[in-house]
């Protein structure tokens, strides 16, 4: 089956630009691999077939097999503490020695300390935890834990939203490609409103000193409408990114008790210090009733995810949310914990937000006249420059964007593409200045390069 879907996230695997990148690369050990991988692997979009080999990683590089390095300003959200960081490395081998399966219902130390130190991090309230082996499952678990404390199962998000891949995930994500044509019918009661979006408000307003928050007033609206809504589900800031307007939170945290409705955040891809904060909803004054963590939560090396609730939401006892089988694994566990350690032992959190602000700044300042660059904005080591063909009228500008990627790729700079045109820039909190500085000024440079070779005066 072939749809013409939007890309809403990543390149495409088959574009023209995909198809010359792999036709001008040397890269005679990668090919024989990439063409095994389409063989092996169900293709779908944004996966398989794939851009690039790799063959190790370390720090915040990664390497394909013919010895090309790329600065990995993508890593899946999951590298915050860089790869194969030693102490984990070393923590996750001793555990395998000492202990490396709990079966369900045998609890072990590793898992009980984590939920401990994760409760112990959030604020107060936020104190009963649950772990799932990815963050599309510990959404749902949460999704699952407002409908029995509410005894209602709609939900609000956003369009364009992202939550995971299951299908009761994709019910309150908001992107076509997991939610239309193949993906339904999907779950009852998934209501959606358009998403806080300054730089393009959904609601045609040209900024936030003019808009009265529209957006926020519209979660307001349709939890009174419906009246029965279990749960507001959202990433506190878009991964894509954008940054909520001052405000926002706090006027829809301030609906939903007014309508008895729950906050879920989920942080999955901004949490643990990415943004320059431990938990991004901090940013704006407000506390979920519920959070969910996942990606960097196992280090860069194991997958684990958790469902954070507050303690009165632990209401599920006699029925079944989500025993999934790692649930209390100690080696997944070990590496949770240990990442949490690290991040708080080496200062990331606040590295984050200063490296961010230099970053930010720095683009700022060299990108200002540059006739492509519509927006920069972002938090801490979470960052975008939105490309556009044309400043005033904001057009977007996807096949610059396109291009200005596959240049960063051959200078050996790897990130993703976002909503078509942001190229979004999210390196480890531990990336050295050094290398954070070579990854903006290639970017800079593939950015005025592809202005100027498409015909913009600077
Ligand atoms: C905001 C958000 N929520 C949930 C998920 C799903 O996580 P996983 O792929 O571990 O299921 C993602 C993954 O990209 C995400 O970005």
């Amino acid at each position: 089956m072939s749809v013409n879907l939007t890309h809403t996230e990543g390149e495409s695997n088959t574009s023209a630009g995909r198809t010359r990148w792999l036709n001008t690369t040397d890269n005679p050990q990668s090919k024989p691999l990439l063409q095994r991988d389409s063989e092996a692997f169900l293709h779908q979009s944004l996966s398989s077939p794939c851009v690039a080999t790799i063959k190790s990683a370390e720090g915040s590089w990664i390497e394909d097999h013919d010895g090309k390095r790329y600065l990995d300003f993508h890593g899946n959200s999951v590298h915050h503490i860089g790869y194969g960081h030693p102490r984990l490395v070393a923590a996750i081998k001793q555990q395998l020695d000492e202990l490396s399966f709990a079966p369900r219902r045998f609890t072990c130390e590793p898992a009980i300390a984590l939920a401990e130190k994760l409760a112990d991090l959030a604020p107060a309230t936020l104190s009963k935890v649950l772990f799932t082996t990815g963050g599309s499952d510990a959404n749902e678990v949460a999704l699952k834990i407002a409908r029995a404390a509410t005894g209602r199962f709609k939900t609000l998000s956003f369009w364009d939203s992202f939550h995971g891949a299951g299908f009761g995930s994709a019910s309150v994500g908001g992107e076509a490609t997991f939610r239309s044509h193949i993906a339904g019918p999907l779950l009852p009661g998934a209501e959606h409103v358009a998403p806080f979006a300054c730089y393009r408000c959904p609601y045609g307003h040209s900024g936030p000193d003019h808009c009265g928050l529209a957006c926020a007033t519209m979660v307001d609206y349709v939890l009174q409408r419906e009246g029965d809504i279990a749960a507001v589900i959202a990433e506190p800031m878009r991964a894509v990114p954008i940054v909520p307007p001052a405000g926002f939170w706090r006027r829809v945290r301030d609906a939903c008790h007014r309508h008895g409705t729950l906050l879920i955040m989920d942080e999955i891809p901004t949490g643990l210090g990415k943004t320059g904060k431990m938990f991004a909803f901090e940013h704006d004054d407000i506390i979920p009733d519920i959070v969910t963590l996942g990606k960097a939560l196992g280090g860069g090396i194991l997958p684990i995810a958790a469902c954070i609730a507050k303690r009165d939401l632990d209401v599920c006892g006699d029925f079944a949310i989500g025993h999934y089988t790692h649930e209390k694994n100690p080696v997944t566990t070990r590496a949770a914990l240990t990442t949490l350690e690290i991040i708080e032992d080496e200062n990331l959190i606040e590295r984050a937000a200063t490296l961010g602000r230099y970053a930010m700044d720095r683009l700022q300042q060299s990108l200002s006249e540059c006739k492509i660059v519509g927006d920069i904005r972002g938090r801490g080591v979470l960052f975008g420059i939105e490309i556009v063909q044309n400043r005033n009228t904001k057009s977007t500008g996807n096949e610059l964007a396109e291009h200005i990627y596959y240049q960063c790729l051959n200078a050996g700079l790897s990130f993703k593409i976002s909503q078509g045109c942001v190229l979004t820039l999210s390196p480890p909190m531990t990336i050295k200045m050094e290398e954070l500085q070579t990854a903006l000024s290639i970017v800079e440079q593939a950015i005025i390069d592809t202005a100027k070779s498409h015909g913009y005066r600077q």
